[in-house]
């Protein structure tokens, strides 16, 4: 399993792009925390295909509750990644299996 980052290093709520390889190849992921519950996706929109975040490489965060992509406005829930508003059109973002074990985010 890949270290992503350490669970303590994670603000409460987050969305953060991490860069890591899986097989060989390059992944680009967005890692988030809401509370207790850590999650990682796919970045890449599912509206047209872009990473979400900003020029600066942050990610929007609105309410506490939704990431928001830079590219046209969709949002999604930190949690499940999933569809709350925009041109997302009801497709929410693609989940990457992640565990926390003795303080880290791992990739599994
Ligand atoms: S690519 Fe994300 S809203 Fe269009």
């Amino acid at each position: 399993m890949t270290p992503l980052a350490r669970l303590d290093a994670l603000p409460d709520p987050c969305a953060i792009v991490v860069e890591t390889e899986q097989g060989g190849a390059r992944l680009s992921l967005i890692l988030t925390r809401s509370g207790d519950r850590v999650s990682a996706f796919r970045n890449k929109c599912p509206h047209a295909g872009y990473p979400l975040q900003r020029a600066d490489g942050r990610i929007v965060i609105q309410e506490n509750r939704y990431l928001v992509c830079s590219a046209h406005g969709a949002s999604f829930t930190l949690t499940e990644g999933a569809c709350a508003g925009g041109p997302c059109n009801g497709d929410g973002l693609e989940r990457v299996a992640v565990e926390v074990r003795d303080g880290l985010v791992l990739l599994r």
